[in-house]
């Protein structure tokens, strides 16, 4: 596609940038690409082909899908809007805009698995935006995703999330991006995603295993994030038993002795097995306290939650028992904590599944389900989100989304876009929805049941209006 920055001498591009900072101190400025330079105004609506609908037809036993059945051309239309997914396929851009009018804001969890322009020309789909040396590789795909990106934070709830894969090909030049559209202060997490292993024969410098999952909030400050149950059953921290473990588990020993804020009322003797009387620290006076008062304390050594022993160099020390599953006021004990931004989702696995739903390598490096499901479940009311994909490829989006309802029981409603680049959207994303929402059978011919759901397929038209100019919602 021309440039028109193209033609400029050196010193015209200096004075347009130096104009350019005139306005703007900090950030990023890029020469834009425009897609097209009609004056016409579009107006994108999504058409229907009802011979592609995947309607579920299951009865019930036990709230459990037990028979899925495919009936395609179905006449019957489905109530309630969040019971279907859509798969539209369009470039994004129209198909974006045609969202808006539904959607504005009512999307929770957006994921995009945008090309990360890497100038490799293997596969399915366009990977390069200009020869991967040109001067102006990023500009173009700057413009390409500003416009999708702006679109898109129209289309998030107010405590929505954007989560959005990319290496480092673009890393640098999409957080920029990102923190204008978003704002810098909505920037969540930078996840770091181990992909791959051996990746030491395409380099002769530092093997690359990793890419990254950028995630960004509407308004961070209002997104509550799940958290991670933990559990200690493996946990070999709690090796002690005594005859309470049968209900509060196994323990550990922790010390009662603490060096935090000092509080005076903490700070008293308790008397060892042979008469010695023991201070926090060693001796009375900051900065050492007990972690329990005196009297919580009396009542630990009688219900024998309490150890004292000597440690190798002979000095007195007491201890608390730290049990697996109650607190020591015999509550039950759940323990969360912030999930990791450092994973391991490896490339080969996406590879894997898609090679057994399709049985050919039809596309390559989708990415596994098991992430997108993890980025999922990062958000708060996981189980009731609407999730859009607007460079869906495959279709893992979709099917990530399917495999929760069908594990916990959520209405999650997923909407992908993607165009049918090489019959992207034809062979390979539609055929593997079909598969894995009605059955199918694996590459080892094992028969794997439908996760069941329902689907309608969409493509985009436009309305054109002759000579107007042109705006983007
Ligand atoms: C990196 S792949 C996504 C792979 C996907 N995450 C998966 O697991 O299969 C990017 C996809 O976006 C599609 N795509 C690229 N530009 C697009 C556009 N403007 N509109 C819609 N889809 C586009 C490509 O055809 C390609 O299938």
């Amino acid at each position: 596609m021309p440039n028109k920055y193209e033609k400029w001498t050196k010193n015209e591009l200096i004075e347009y940038i130096r104009q350019h900072e005139q306005s703007k101190k900090y950030g990023l400025v890029w020469e834009e690409s425009t897609e097209s330079k009609d004056s016409d105004i579009h107006i994108p609506v999504l058409v229907e082909d009802k011979s592609r609908r995947i309607n579920k037809k299951f009865s019930s036993t036990n709230n459990q899908l037990s028979q899925i059945s495919l009936e395609l051309n179905a006449e019957q239309e489905s109530d309630n809007a969040n019971d279907f997914h859509i798969l539209i396929e369009s470039d994004n851009e129209p198909a974006l805009r045609a969202l808006t009018a539904l959607y504005d804001k009512k999307v929770d969890i957006i994921y995009i698995d945008p090309p990360y322009n890497t100038g490799n020309k293997d596969f399915r789909y366009k990977d390069t935006f200009r020869r991967h040396t040109h001067e102006y590789r990023h500009s173009e795909w700057l413009s390409f995703m500003e416009k999708r990106l702006r679109l898109a934070y129209t289309l998030l709830a107010d405590d929505g999330i954007i989560f959005i894969s990319i290496d480092d090909n673009e890393h640098a030049h999409l957080r920029l991006l990102l923190d204008e559209i978003f704002g810098e202060h909505n920037f969540i997490v930078n996840i770091v995603r181990r992909c791959k292993s051996g990746a030491g024969h395409d380099t002769d410098k530092v093997a690359i295993e990793f890419d990254y999952v950028l995630c960004y909030g509407k308004n961070a400050s209002q997104t509550v994030f799940a958290q991670q149950e933990v559990h200690t059953e493996k946990d070999k921290k709690y090796k002690y038993a005594d005859e309470y473990s049968g209900r509060r588990g196994k323990y550990y020993l922790r010390d009662l002795d603490y060096k935090g804020s000092y509080s005076k009322t903490l700070d008293y003797p308790i008397t060892m097995p042979d008469g010695t009387m023991l201070y926090p620290g060693g001796t009375e006076g900051k900065p050492n306290t007990w972690r329990w008062s005196k009297k919580k304390y009396e009542w630990g050594k009688t219900h024998g939650f309490i150890v004292e022993k000597k440690n190798k160099s002979g000095q007195w020390k007491v201890y608390i028992k730290q049990y697996q599953y109650v607190d020591n006021n015999d509550a039950i004990r759940r323990r969360y904590i912030p999930y990791r931004g450092l994973c391991e989702f490896m490339n080969g696995v996406g590879s894997n599944e898609l090679r057994s739903i399709l049985h050919q390598d039809i596309f390559h490096y989708p990415k596994p389900t098991a992430l997108i499901k993890f980025l999922i479940g990062l958000h708060n009311n996981s189980r009731h989100v609407r999730v859009l994909d607007f460079f869906a490829g495959s279709g893992t989006t979709c099917h990530a989304v399917l495999s929760l309802n069908s594990e916990d029981g959520g209405n999650r409603q997923c909407i992908l876009i993607t165009n049918n680049e090489n019959n992207i959207c034809a062979e390979v994303c539609y055929p593997r929805l079909k598969n894995v929402m009605s059955g199918y059978k694996d590459s080892k011919n094992k028969e794997i049941q439908g996760l069941g759901g329902e689907l309608r397929y969409y493509t985009v038209e436009e309305n054109i209006v002759k000579n107007q100019k042109r705006k983007i919602l």
